[in-house]
């Protein structure tokens, strides 16, 4: 099964390999109810070493302000925390919300992030100094335009497994785990032209 096939076919609650589980920790997913809106993919959290890598490749600093639109369990924002910048996650699952909102009390960062229940699609994003994404090609390809107009030159986006299609990235690294790629992009002058 190829990997896009994968991300849409996985059960939304394959929690495996949660932050907790990774800290030796208990806490657990609280029970399923209906997200507002089916999601455009399933939940499936990023590697926390890739989760490292795509920090590295942004940057992430101090001052940073993180959105990762589609963000699960909060684990890209609160690594962003950790690095000592801002985190806002946007999820339309509301129990992947409330989970997140628990990791980050948990890790002691909840006046670093912030959970939002909405659909990434009509979030602002004029506030991001970085993005990070873990979706599908066709859901980085509908998000570029929105990217370009809303977010502010120098910005990054980084993607976890999925390019931009003919948006070419100015870092690709292959991750330490599964063999796929990591991709960012910075926000240039004439993407604000485009
Ligand atoms: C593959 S998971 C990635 C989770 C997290 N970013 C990570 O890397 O660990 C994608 C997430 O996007 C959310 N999602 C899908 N479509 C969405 C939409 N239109 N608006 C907000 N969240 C969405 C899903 O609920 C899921 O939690």
């Amino acid at each position: 099964m190829d990997r896009r096939h994968f991300l849409s076919a996985a059960a939304p609650l394959a929690l495996a390999g949660t932050m907790s589980e990774a800290r030796g920790q208990t806490s657990s997913a609280p029970a399923p109810c209906a997200p507002a809106r089916t999601a455009d993919v399933v939940y499936e959290p990023t590697p926390l070493a890739v989760v490292q890598t795509m920090m590295d490749m942004a940057a992430v600093k101090a001052g940073d302000v993180v959105y990762d639109l589609g963000c699960g369990d909060g684990r890209i924002a609160i690594g962003a925390a950790r690095r000592g910048a801002s985190g806002v996650g946007i999820d339309l699952n509301y129990n992947l919300i409330e989970w997140a909102n628990a990791n980050a009390k948990a890790e002691r960062v909840q006046d670093k992030v912030k959970f939002v229940h909405q659909d990434i699609f009509t979030m602002d994003l004029s506030e991001a100094s970085v993005v990070t994404l873990y979706l599908l090609p066709e859901l980085n390809q509908r998000l570029r335009p929105k990217l370009w107009k809303e977010l502010k030159v120098g910005s990054r986006v980084v993607s976890n497994a999925f390019d931009m299609g003919n948006w070419r990235p100015d870092k690709t690294v292959e991750v330490p785990t599964r063999y796929l790629m990591a991709y960012m992009w910075t926000i240039k002058p004439e993407h604000k032209k485009a």
